[in-house]
């Protein structure tokens, strides 16, 4: 069949609150043009993440009502560690609250001033976490990923010869483990080669360096490699992602992504001792080590979840979905990051706004301009979020990239919901011309984009105001 439809129908819903136009200008100048200050249930397609924000299945609320709540050896853990052993092959398995959590303990045994820890690139609070740590994260992503109309099918690919260089030229002691994050949320959710990750392991091996796979979305990554890696087609996902685990001695996940839950996570290892050193520091912070900060009905629930992520039918449909946004958004006259991730479509805001420059935070206007002119929430990655300021000087730098991440949920959204983004998008396309850049009002001294203020330009009609308002009922 041509059409792929959505593996699953609704069975309970959540309404979806409208708002006029006039309402959102209000809205966007109370929260000082940061989305992350806009409330919810004001949001009418809400496309800030892809974490924790997934529609569980009716197997997972099943599940929950069996969640074993004891403090110590709650049978809850035992079917979540052997879910976790089985599908991604390591004995020692210790819940974490979420991702972050999982870094905190992991680095925080691991790491050491002036250490190096390599990586395709490291998300965000990977880094923050390595470097609270006195140490330094370095980013070695392919060259492919800088040339944004590229198809290459692999562009989270890590680059090899750069890796070489930096072994040389630092001295593999200096580097305690390295990772690897699949697929590469922050270059893009670009997937990564089985032949890329064998060939990373086979050089770390010759240097004695562990390595540690940040999974958050291992089987989209999967998927991708069954689709598009030379003779991978006949292999399940189940066993592809058993062999992209091989050559790992470890992974650290959240389970808000591909656990297909609202909290949690785990790091999953063999080595016994560097397990026991965790759960150590486990129970000071999270909990008892067969919990982990996780509610028995929690563990419950991601089992179950890591089941259903490798369907074929489900990865077809989630990969058919993130296309069909990216297809009417550049035929709309957005242009976006191709080829088209799983868990995001990417506009590049720089491409889109070419009258807009960088400091004048091109993104922070395509992501306002979506919400006001339809009430879509989309997160900024550019220089509101990796540009730097310096207090003294008061110099601003800024971004490689000028994105703006439409992040999909999990099971949320349907076809006409992206048909109306695609829409909105369509009339931001029709009048960009007339839009202006915004500056920083207000920013804190770390993570700015959680809590920054902005303000428009051009200052008339509050946000910038596009010619033409949506032609649907959210208006
Ligand atoms: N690693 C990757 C690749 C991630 O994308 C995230 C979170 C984390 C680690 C941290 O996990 O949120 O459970 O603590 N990414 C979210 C996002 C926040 O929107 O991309 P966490």
């Amino acid at each position: 069949m041509k059409t792929i439809i959505e593996p699953f129908r609704s069975k309970m819903v959540e309404p979806i609150k409208f708002t006029t136009r006039s309402q959102r200008m209000q809205i966007l100048a109370d929260a000082g043009y940061n989305l992350f200050q806009v409330k919810a249930e004001d949001v009418i397609i809400d496309l800030l993440t892809d974490s924790g924000t997934a529609a569980m299945s009716s197997e997972q609320w099943a599940a929950m009502m069996r969640g074993d709540e004891s403090y110590a050896g709650c049978a809850s853990y035992y079917r979540f560690r052997d879910k976790v052993a089985d599908i991604f092959g390591f004995s020692q398995v210790i819940p974490v609250h979420q991702g972050r959590a999982a870094e905190r303990l992991f680095f925080g045994c691991f790491v050491k001033p002036g250490d190096i820890v390599p990586s395709n690139t490291h998300f965000d609070t990977t880094r923050a976490n390595i470097e609270a740590r006195g140490a330094q994260a370095v980013d070695l992503p392919c060259v492919e990923v800088q040339s944004p109309d590229s198809d290459h099918p692999f562009k989270g690919n890590i680059d090899i010869q750069a890796l070489q260089e930096l072994i040389k030229a630092e001295g593999a002691h200096r580097i305690p483990f390295a990772m690897l994050t699949i697929t590469n949320n922050a270059g893009g959710g670009q997937p990564v080669s089985l032949s890329n990750i064998a060939e990373y392991r086979r050089v770390l091996r010759t240097h004695n360096i562990p390595l540690y796979v940040d999974a958050a979305r291992f089987a989209e990554n999967a998927y991708f490699i069954q689709r598009r890696e030379a003779g991978q087609m006949t292999k399940s996902i189940r066993s592809i992602a058993r062999e992209v685990f091989s050559h790992a001695d470890g992974c650290l996940m959240s389970a808000k992504k591909d656990g297909m839950a609202n909290m949690g996570g785990f790091i999953a290892l063999n080595d016994e001792q560097l397990a026991a050193k965790i759960k150590e520091s486990l129970i000071l912070t999270e909990g008892f080590p067969t919990y982990g900060g996780l509610s028995g009905r929690d563990l419950e629930a991601i089992a179950v979840g890591l089941e259903e992520v490798l369907s074929e039918d489900y990865l077809q449909y989630r990969e058919a979905a993130a296309r069909y946004l990216y297809n009417g958004l550049t035929e709309n006259g957005v242009p976006c990051i191709s080829p088209p991730a799983m868990h995001a479509v990417y506009i590049n805001a720089q491409a889109f706004l070419r009258h807009i420059p960088q400091s004048q935070l091109p993104g922070q206007v395509v992501a306002c301009q979506l919400y006001l002119e339809g009430g879509i929430r989309a997160c900024e990655i550019g220089t509101v979020m990796f540009g730097q300021h310096d207090p003294d000087t008061g110099a601003e730098s800024v971004a490689r990239q000028e994105l703006v991440r439409l992040a999909i949920p999990r099971r949320v959204y349907t076809q006409s919901h992206f048909d109306y983004v695609i829409e909105v998008a369509g009339i931001l396309a029709q009048g960009k011309e007339e839009l202006s850049g915004m500056r920083i009002v207000y920013q804190p001294p770390a993570l700015r984009h959680f809590t920054a203020t902005f303000a428009p330009l051009t200052t008339t009609k509050g946000c910038n105001p596009a010619p033409r308002r949506p032609a649907s009922a959210a208006v």
